[in-house]
């Protein structure tokens, strides 16, 4: 009976003081410093807690030059290989390092609690503005040539390009994100039964951001067909169909969605702070059960 006693005290002191590590994932033209500052907010707020943030092969150059494919195994390969993860943990991907977290989680079935993504491209980008990021020769491949093999081997923006007037050619030359998406003809259920694992799938999006085009990509709506109008959730295959789990999502009250205001790059910075305490941080104030 003591020995008992003893056991669940200890076990609810563990348990209550181990907060659920988190994985930061960093976004294109960027490395794993870009999130050192979030990551300082997160250490303060839940002393003790591990967070850990992906870089991917040397940082800035292969965030672009790396297709989405070889850099979701890396992301897998890293986390599956960290012992600190193995109970699970809450997973954040900004910008680009939104649909590598999720394709992660949808491929590699990790073990997470909650996902965030921040001004992600879930619906893809289509237009300048994002390409500005990019080196000047790198822009046209996109524009013109997205969708030919070299290009999509070579540049990860080719491989998340949502073109509304080439949505055929995008569903079926377009390496990453029609797939994550589960917009081919048969689906992966892995993948949906993945999603639906998840605790709670938060998307924020910034209704200033001048590089993500449309900005609503990071609530997962895109162009209609044929169109710059964007396409409401309902009226989306996406939900409709339930692709991936979304309304399944959305119906269960998991599904979270916030607008924030700051320029894309500050999405992790100074500006942004005030919001992500407030909005984010509470999903990620939770303990390891
Ligand atoms: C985490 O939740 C606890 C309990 O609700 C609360 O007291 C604490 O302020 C929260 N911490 C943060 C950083 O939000
Ligand atoms: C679904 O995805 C998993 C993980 O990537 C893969 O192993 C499996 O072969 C896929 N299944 C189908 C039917 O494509
Ligand atoms: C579709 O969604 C919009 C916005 O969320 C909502 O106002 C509208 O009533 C919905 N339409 C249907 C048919 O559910």
């Amino acid at each position: 009976m003591i020995r008992l006693v003893f056991l669940l005290f200890i076990t609810t002191v563990i348990s209550s003081s181990v907060y659920r590590p988190i994985v930061l994932m960093h976004g294109i033209i960027a490395s794993a410093h870009d999130m050192d500052e979030l990551a300082g907010w997160l250490r303060t707020s839940f002393p003790g807690i591990y967070v850990t943030s992906i870089e991917i092969g040397n940082g800035a150059e292969d965030s672009f030059l790396w297709p989405l494919e070889k850099q979701v195994e890396h992301f897998c390969r890293h986390v599956l290989a960290d012992e600190h993860l193995r109970q699970g943990f809450n997973l954040l991907g900004y910008s680009q390092g939104s649909i590598i977290a999720r394709g992660a989680l949808e491929r590699c079935s990790l073990p997470v609690h909650n996902l965030i993504t921040l001004s992600g491209v879930h619906q893809g980008v289509f237009g300048v503005p994002y390409l500005i990021m990019l080196p000047a020769q790198f822009r046209e491949l996109i524009t013109k040539y997205a969708y030919e093999k070299p290009v999509q081997n070579t540049i990860s923006a080719a491989n998340y390009w949502r073109d509304p007037d080439r949505l055929k050619r995008y569903t079926s030359e377009c390496h990453f994100l029609p797939d994550i998406n589960n917009e081919h003809e048969v689906r992966n259920e892995t993948y949906r039964a993945n999603m639906l694992k998840l605790n709670a799938f938060v998307m924020t999006y910034s209704d200033i951001d001048e590089i993500v085009a449309p900005r609503h990509s990071g609530i997962f709506m895109g162009y209609a067909p044929n169109s710059l109008h964007v396409e409401t959730w309902n009226n989306s295959r996406q939900f409709t169909e339930d692709l991936i789990g979304l309304r399944t999502l959305f119906e269960q009250g998991k599904l979270y969605t916030f607008t924030s205001h700051v320029k894309h790059q500050d999405v992790p910075h100074k500006p942004n702070k005030d919001f992500l305490i407030k909005n984010i941080f509470p999903f990620l104030n939770n303990t390891l059960s």
